[in-house]
């Protein structure tokens, strides 16, 4: 018998459910632990050629959850912890590494032979590079004075001559490159950052970087953006400021993309940017006060390729801060992490927005953006996001507060790593889905070069629904993934391989080093929207 009292008792579920109900159908992707606990809290995240991830965090807030190897111990300190880890997505297991110098809220690049080089950090660290090649038993290396600016929230980015440009960083208006070669040697002015910072907030840190094909710079820092000439050290355009003139960096927390790149005849007509996030200029100095601002809803889209670019504006199903965008193998973009209220900074989030969306750029207005099936670990402040090459995205970090602390706060330090796998690996969808025969994982390969691509697919093949798509792996912290950018590469229609059930296409490799630095790249084909998994790759 339904009494009063019960039948009150279903109208609240019926209500609570409305309420967490998402606003629009959530319908994709799966969620699942990879590890509960690696020891530390992933602020950073790099992949690499290998299949292993470095992951670090900090140094100088007091020991991890993982202890150094052997029983060592930091040089004149009590703490045997260890403040960074490589993981190894084939074992799903973490082995701690040891760093010396502090490398928080740094920045870094993969360099043309696979290792990692990372730039800078705090106090001890702000001057430091230190580099780490993969290896078994390989561990950091540090160079003092790699530097020679101090750089804490700067942002990296591979150049086609195999260096990596440096810019910005807290109250470091310049920028510069490393390996450092005898004309190299200083930090060089860059207005662009004093005019964009407002000293009250500094606005503009963790600046959105993408070489774009024709040799220039896309810098965009706070709500502005320029091309920018790095070799004239000249601004070569200003594009006009976001509408909203909303601050979309750090500690306003944005992220953005260079959008697919599609080379046809050896040059990329179309280069788009997509901005999307972020928080009011007011949030930081509120969320300090107890006051959480809503988060921006918006996406701002830009065709920089165009005579007269302009912003297009899209609203997303909803607000988002600190979310992480990646571009996923077939061209989605996907955006997940983050909270819907406050700022990056500690103690500064609230809201945790636990459904990603993906982006389709290809859809029409109105008809990109879909739901994800929701994750039940928040990923505020300091959370990370990558593509791994199976196409499922590592998700791991997630620590707002001064120290580690598990109990009694508002999103707890987060130790485990998870992922996400797009609908794109569901199991039903497995007869559509190319697996690549060759060339080999790890083949060599030159600019402009034909590669012929033999690949399976168990169903029928829609031979005109076939991509080739290649991704650089990018370097995640801060919800900005430095380097990241995604080629389709020109292509002949797919043809089947004689005697054989299988087929082949031949595809051109990038023509040049604006368009695909040299280095790794995950090469995937994708068929239907759904990718194979992908094979590294190295361009020279
Ligand atoms: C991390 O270590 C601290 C101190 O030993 C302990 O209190 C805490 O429970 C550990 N947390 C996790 C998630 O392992
Ligand atoms: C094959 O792919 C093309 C391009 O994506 C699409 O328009 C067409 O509907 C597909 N055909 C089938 C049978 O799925």
């Amino acid at each position: 018998m339904i009494t009063p009292a019960s039948s009150l008792h279903v109208l609240h579920l019926i209500i609570v459910f409305l309420l967490r109900a998402p606003p629009c159908p959530a319908d994709g992707g799966t969620w699942s632990m990879l590890l509960p606990n690696i020891g530390i809290s992933a602020m950073h995240m790099q992949l690499l050629p290998n299949d292993r991830v470095v992951i670090y965090d900090r140094t100088d807030f007091g020991t991890s959850n993982i202890s150094l190897p052997k029983g060592k111990c930091r040089p004149k300190s009590k703490d045997c912890s260890a403040h960074s880890v490589e993981y190894d997505v084939a074992s799903n297991s973490v082995r701690p590494l040891m760093v010396l110098s502090n490398f928080w809220c740094s920045s870094g690049s993969l360099m043309p032979d696979g290792s990692l080089t990372q730039t800078g950090g705090n106090a001890d660290g702000a001057l430091v590079v230190r580099t780490y090649k993969s290896c078994d038993t390989c561990d950091w290396q540090e160079i003092q004075n790699g530097l020679v600016q101090e750089r804490w929230y700067a942002t990296n980015h591979f150049l086609p001559d195999g260096r990596q440009i440096i810019i910005g960083g807290r109250r470091a208006f310049t920028y510069e490159f490393f390996p450092k070669t005898p004309d190299t040697q200083k930090a060089i002015d860059f207005p662009f950052l004093v005019q964009t910072n407002d000293p009250r907030i500094e606005n503009n840190l963790y600046p959105f970087v993408f070489l774009i094909p024709d040799g220039n710079l896309f810098i965009f820092a706070n709500n502005r953006a320029i091309l920018f000439d790095y070799v004239k050290n000249q601004v070569v355009r200003t594009f006009p400021t976001i509408p909203g003139d909303e601050p979309r960096n750090y500690p306003s927390t944005g992220s953005a993309v260079l959008l697919p790149m599609r080379i046809v005849q050896g040059t990329v007509a179309t280069v788009e940017v997509l901005v999307c996030g972020g928080a009011p200029g007011s949030a930081f100095r509120h969320a300090i006060k107890g006051i959480f601002d809503g988060a921006l809803d918006t996406c701002g889209r830009i065709t920089i390729s165009d005579p007269d670019p302009r912003w297009v504006m899209e609203t997303m199903p909803m607000a988002r801060v600190m979310g992480d965008m990646l571009l996923l193998p077939n061209g989605n973009v996907l955006i997940i992490n983050g909270g819907s209220a406050g700022t990056a900074g500690w103690e500064c989030g609230r809201n945790p927005v636990l459904n990603p969306l993906i982006y389709q750029p290809g859809n029409p207005v109105g008809s990109r953006f879909v739901m994800q099936a929701p994750t039940t670990i928040p990923r505020m402040y300091h959370s990370t996001a990558i593509l791994l090459r199976d196409g499922r995205v590592l998700v791991g970090g997630s620590n707002p507060h001064d120290k580690y602390e598990f109990t009694n706060v508002f999103y707890p330090t987060e130790l485990s790593l998870e992922e996400f796998s797009p609908s794109y690996l569901d199991s039903t969808l497995s007869g559509l889905r190319p697996v690549i025969i060759s060339p080999v994982n790890g083949a060599t390969t030159m600019y402009g070069k034909q590669m012929v691509i033999k690949f399976a697919v168990s169903k029928n093949l829609n031979t005109s629904s076939v991509l080739v798509t290649m991704v650089a792996p990018s370097f995640n912290t801060h919800s900005f993934s430095m380097n990241q950018r995604l080629l389709v590469l020109h292509s002949g229609i797919p043809t089947i391989v004689r005697k054989s059930s299988n087929y082949q296409v031949t595809v051109t490799m990038p023509p040049s080093g604006n368009v695909a630095p040299k280095g790794n790249y995950i090469l995937f084909v994708v068929h239907q929207d759904i990718p194979s998994e992908g094979i590294w790759i190295h361009i020279q």
